[in-house]
This record gives structure tokens, C-alpha cells and sequence, in this order.
């Protein structure tokens, strides 16, 4: 195996690949329905990376180092026979880590074929427990009752540790639904991450004074149940842990926006068409689709995201400023966040 770093010396540790770009949400900082109403044009079926192209290419990222896989969308059990391609991707070299980033939604039916598949673990995305506040951040009828479902079946399934993502916007659900979410997941033993509302896309009307800074989330939840921090699982963590000093688990924040993480960022992004991204924020990405379909060799394939790996100076959120937010950027929906 070779290994390969960036111009700051990042290596390539994980890859989160898109397997569609479509979603049955609505999420008001990811999917606007003014933007992506019923004729936004979505990626054609034919447009999309099969299960086969999708697991030669991540062999190919294993071969460079990738240890970790993580299957987002869109939402990614909205694509038909998903447990198939993780199947195949839990028999890949070197891989040691197969999660996914989901809504939930679907989840209820699919965690027993999924573990069963191989799946190591699962993300829910959940922004409230409060039915009206759920509605008003996913902007769809499916109920948060069967996001809930989702999550049980997921920790029944043994798809664990489940963790749950709340995106935090001002004056929608922080306050109290922070601590309603901090005190769910403590009930279960799930970990919880609050992640700061970021100017992800050119959607989302993002607003510096929506975003709710992490520290004033830890501050709150540590005055209702004491936290104290906890060192990185990995190197290049995106979440900050604390644990709660009662023992009730283990809390995160994601501090894209007040903390950026980019000095330690291992993460690729590939999108459902076989794009690769070298950044969330990127306005770009690199087609390894057409080599692919050309009949490029493995040999060749490893070249490319080589050359685009070594030339890699991305640190977007380390270089916020009112003139990056102007760039145009990759949306969310297309590369799984
Ligand atoms: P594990 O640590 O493996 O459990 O997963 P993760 O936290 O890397 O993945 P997840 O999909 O749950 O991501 C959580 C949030 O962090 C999402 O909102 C992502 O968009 C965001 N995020 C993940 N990676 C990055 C990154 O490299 N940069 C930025 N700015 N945000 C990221
Ligand atoms: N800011 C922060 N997080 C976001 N996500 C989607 N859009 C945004 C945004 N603008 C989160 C989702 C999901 C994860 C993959 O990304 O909630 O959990
Ligand atoms: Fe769908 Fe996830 Fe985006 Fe919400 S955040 S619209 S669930 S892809
Ligand atoms: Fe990595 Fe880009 Fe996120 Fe920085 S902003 S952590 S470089 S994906």
C-alpha cells in the first residue's frame, strides 16, 4: 500500500461517497423547496457511479490509505439494494470502518439488512424531538416518530454506537431543544452532536447570526448535566467529545464555523456521479467517472486522485471570510456533507 499527503501534509484517511443526490427532506440548510422543487433536475439514473464502479474505485482509495468509508446522499437509503454495495465494500483491504450518514426515515425497514450486509454503524440526522420543530427544519409530513423508529431499530440492529446529528440554527431549535436532545441521548446511550449551522452550498441563506457558537451549546448542557472533555478517538476528529461526569455517555459538537478543523482534515468526498471533491466547500470536482468509463486501469485511476491529493491546499472554513462566502460551492445534497 502507498500512502499519499497534501501540500499541508494531510494524508487521505476517509472517503465519503454520495450515492444519490436526492432526498426525501427538505431540510431548510440543505435542500431549500424554493430551490429544489419538484422540477429540480437531479442526477439521471444512468448519470450515477454503479454499485461495482463505486467499490473499484474505493479499493483503489483503500490501496492510498483510506481506512475509513462513509455512504451519504442525499439520502442514502433512498438508492434501491444499498446493503448490496456495502457488502462489497466491507470485503475491501485495509477498510476497517463502513458507516453511514442517514435521515432516518427509511431506516426502520432497512437496519436489519444492513447490519446483516456488514454495515458497521449508523448517523442519524435529527434536528428536534418536538413534532412542530422537526417539521420547520426538514420541511416534509414523514413524522419525527418515524425518524425515532429509525434510531431504535438501528441500536437493536446493534448498528452502534448510534450517533444523531442536530444542525443548530438561532431561534429555531436551540434552547431548549438542545437540552431535550442532549437528554434523548443520554436516555439511550446515544451520542449526540450539535454541529453549527454552516454556509455549506450557495442555498441556504446562511447567516452569521443564525449559527449558535458550540461553545454556548456546551456551556448549557454542562449546566444541566457537568461535562468534561475527552481526547480525539482518531486523529482529525470532526466532532469535539465531552462526557457527561455522571457517566450518561458521551455529547459532540462540530465547529465548522467558531473552530475550524482543517489542519487535521483527512476526508475525500466523492460525488454520486464519481466526482471528487477535495473539500466540502469546493467549487469543483475532479471526473474520475470518464477514465473509469474510458477503461482506465487501476494503475491509472490510483494516478489521478494521487496528482489530485498532492496538489490539495483546501482549508476553506480556516479562511472564512465575506469573500469566500461569495464562491460559488459544491451543495450539500451532492456530496453527503
Ligand atoms: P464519525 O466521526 O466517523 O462518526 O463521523 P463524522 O462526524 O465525520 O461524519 P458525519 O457525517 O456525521 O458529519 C457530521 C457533520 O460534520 C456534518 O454536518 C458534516 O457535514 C460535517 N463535516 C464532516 N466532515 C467535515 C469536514 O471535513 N469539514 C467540515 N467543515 N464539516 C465536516
Ligand atoms: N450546516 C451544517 N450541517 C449540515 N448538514 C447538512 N447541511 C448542513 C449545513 N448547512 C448536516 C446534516 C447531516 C450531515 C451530513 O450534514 O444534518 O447530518
Ligand atoms: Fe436530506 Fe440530509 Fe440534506 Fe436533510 S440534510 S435535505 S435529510 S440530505
Ligand atoms: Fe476539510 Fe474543507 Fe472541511 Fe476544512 S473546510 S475541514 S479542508 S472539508
Amino acid at each position: 500500500m502507498s500512502t499519499v499527503s497534501d501540500q499541508f501534509g494531510r494524508s487521505l484517511r476517509d472517503l465519503r461517497i454520495s450515492v444519490t443526490d436526492r432526498c426525501n427532506f427538505r431540510c431548510c440548510y440543505c435542500m431549500p423547496r424554493d430551490v429544489f422543487g419538484t422540477d429540480f433536475p437531479f442526477m439521471d439514473r444512468s448519470e450515477l457511479l454503479t454499485f461495482e464502479e463505486i467499490t473499484r474505485l474505493a479499493r483503489v482509495f483503500a490501496g492510498l490509505g483510506v481506512r475509513k468509508l462513509r455512504l451519504t446522499g442525499g439520502e442514502p437509503l433512498l438508492r434501491h439494494g444499498i446493503e448490496r454495495l456495502v457488502e462489497q465494500l466491507v470485503g475491501i483491504d485495509g477498510v476497517d470502518d463502513v458507516a453511514m450518514t442517514t435521515n432516518g426515515s427509511l431506516l426502520a425497514k432497512k437496519a436489519p439488512a444492513l447490519r446483516d450486509a456488514g454495515l458497521t454503524r449508523v448517523t442519524v440526522s435529527l434536528d428536534s424531538l418536538d413534532a412542530q420543530t422537526f417539521r420547520a427544519m426538514s420541511d416534509v409530513k414523514i413524522p419525527v416518530s418515524r425518524v425515532l423508529e429509525g434510531i431504535t431499530a438501528a441500536a437493536d440492529a446493534g448498528l452502534t454506537p448510534v450517533k444523531v446529528n442536530t444542525v443548530v440554527k438561532r431561534g429555531v431549535n436551540d434552547g431548549q431543544g438542545i437540552l431535550d436532545l442532549a437528554a434523548f441521548g443520554r436516555e439511550h446511550g446515544y451520542i449526540v452532536r450539535f454541529i453549527e449551522f454552516m454556509d455549506v452550498g450557495d442555498t441556504n441563506s446562511w447567516r452569521m447570526d443564525e449559527v449558535v457558537p458550540a461553545a454556548e451549546i456546551v456551556d448549557a448542557i454542562n449546566a444541566a448535566w457537568p461535562l468534561e472533555p475527552v481526547d480525539p478517538t482518531y486523529i482529525g476528529e470532526v466532532a469535539a467529545r465531552y462526557r457527561y461526569l455522571d457517566g450518561a455517555g458521551e455529547v459532540g459538537v462540530i465547529t465548522s464555523i467558531t473552530q475550524p478543523f482543517c489542519g487535521t482534515c483527512t476526508r475525500a468526498r466523492l460525488s454520486a456521479k464519481g466526482e471528487l471533491y477535495t473539500c466540502l466547500f469546493s467549487g469543483r470536482g475532479h471526473d474520475l467517472r470518464a477514465p473509469l468509463r474510458e477503461g482506465a486501469g487501476d494503475d491509472e485511476i490510483e494516478r489521478r486522485i494521487t496528482d489530485i491529493w498532492r496538489r490539495r491546499t483546501d482549508r476553506y472554513s480556516a479562511q472564512r471570510t465575506t469573500v469566500t462566502l461569495g464562491l460559488p460551492k459544491v451543495e450539500m445534497s451532492y456530496i453527503g456533507g
